[in-house]
């Protein structure tokens, strides 16, 4: 029988299942048999299943624990390869759920580029490609960027621009026959993003940053570096991208929820990039606490329990200019790292962790934008400022480690 205060979360993640448990609901969250610890740890009940991601898994793991998709109010999930599952349990269930449409156009990039180009939203043109080793590219003039369907961290997304690479890549990847892939026109420009907040088909919150180099920029060597963007920094960007935000969310569908868009400037015009329905990844949502006091993790669990959201739009904008940083270290084993307080010490550190520790195997960076050796968190007084003191903690924290030779 519903309980109207149980909410079942698909997948392990703390920030957000602590802020469902904030708004006053009990959360059952279906979990790996290795994160069931943590679950029971935060307060919240574990339904164990060999994969959250599965349908079929999720399914199994309810009825063993005698409840199904209709036991529970709401069903969610902030984890993105877990939103499309969360939104079908959700509509078996005849309980508060994403929508199945909706969600499906803020997760498989294809279907969310077709509805945009629909509307008129500029973006990358795309095609699906469900063969690589029968791709012509003679068919499509000019770079083009090669993509997983439902890639995340730029991982196995490459700048294709003629046979030879895209034969070097089918070699170099264990993934070439996992069609369909995503073919698009590649569009020059710099990249920044833009967490927020949508209530009601109203953009409320509208954080703006700029990354140091574009994250496909990851395969040769290009850092995850990112700060906030005060305003007219750049001009006319912020208009523009906002302006841009509101008609995306209309052509998708996305009128409740936070998220994480990504787009290219290209001097003059902005190109939408992608949109996820999620917090930000990285510390995106620790910037935006830090700029404008707001949780996105709050935001986050209130949309998805359809409760009123915590923004006002009168939020007071920090004066500091606040950045995140990936961290990392030279390959090797690691034979000394820096302490966190020795990281936590340098010039503007206000937050960091590090997922390292001495004996570790430095993880391979230039596989996705996503891969670090720990991540800090860095205010300055300005765009300039913070830029360089994360430039510096960057060279710091790497020149600090000392690998087996
Ligand atoms: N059409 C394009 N033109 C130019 N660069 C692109 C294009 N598509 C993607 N990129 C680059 O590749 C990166 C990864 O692509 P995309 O954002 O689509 O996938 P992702 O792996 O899902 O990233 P995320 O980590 O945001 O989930 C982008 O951040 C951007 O730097
Ligand atoms: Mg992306």
């Amino acid at each position: 029988m519903r309980n109207p205060n149980s909410v079942l979360h698909i997948g392990w993640f703390d920030k957000p299942i602590a802020a469902l448990q904030r708004t006053g609901a009990e959360v059952a969250c279906v979990a790996t048999a290795r994160e069931a610890p943590s679950v029971r740890a935060a307060g919240a009940s574990p339904i164990v299943v060999p994969d959250p991601g599965s349908v079929a898994d999720i399914l199994a793991g309810l009825s063993r624990d005698s409840l199904g998709p209709a036991d529970f109010a709401a069903v969610c999930s902030s984890i993105e390869f877990y939103l499309v599952q969360a939104a079908a349990i959700a509509e078996l269930g005849g309980a508060r759920g994403a929508g199945l449409g909706r969600t499906l156009a803020m997760r498989d990039k294809f279907v969310q580029k077709e509805l945009l180009h629909r509307a008129g939203v500029r973006t990358a043109a795309c095609t699906l490609v469900e063969n690589l080793h029968q791709l012509d590219l003679a068919e499509f003039p000019g770079p083009r960027v090669l993509k997983p369907l439902d890639g995340a961290g730029a991982k196995d997304t490459f700048v294709l621009r003629g046979h030879e690479e895209l034969r070097e890549f089918i070699a170099s990847t264990a993934t070439a026959d996992d069609g369909p892939w995503l073919l698009e026109e590649f569009v020059p420009g710099k990249e920044y993003f833009i967490d927020g907040v949508v209530r009601d088909g109203q953009i409320t919150l509208f954080s703006l940053s700029q990354y140091f180099q574009n994250l496909i920029e990851c395969h040769d060597g290009g850092l995850t570096a990112y700060h906030t963007l005060p305003e007219n920094e750049v001009p006319d960007l912020s208009a523009k991208t906002l302006a841009l935000a509101e008609s995306a969310f209309s052509a998708l569908g996305y009128e409740d929820g936070v998220f994480h868009l990504e787009v290219f400037w290209d001097g003059t015009e902005v190109w939408f990039g992608e949109c996820g329905a999620r917090v930000g990844g990285g510390r995106a949502d620790k910037l935006v606490e830090l700029t404008f006091g707001v949780d996105l993790h709050d935001e986050w669990a209130l949309a998805a329990l359809g409760l009123s959201s915590k923004v006002t739009g009168n939020e007071t904008r920090s004066k500091q200019c606040y950045g995140g940083l990936n961290l990392r270290s030279p390959q090797g084993r690691l034979e000394h790292v820096p302490s966190l307080d020795e990281v936590l010490a340098r010039p503007g550190v206000v937050q960091a962790e590090l997922t390292v520790a001495i004996g570790d195997t430095t993880p391979v960076f230039s596989t996705a934008s996503n891969m670090r050796a720990g991540q800090a968190v860095v205010s300055g007084a300005d765009a300039a400022e913070t830029a360089r003191r994360l430039a510096e903690l960057n060279t710091w924290f790497f020149d600090s480690i000392k690998v087996a030779p």
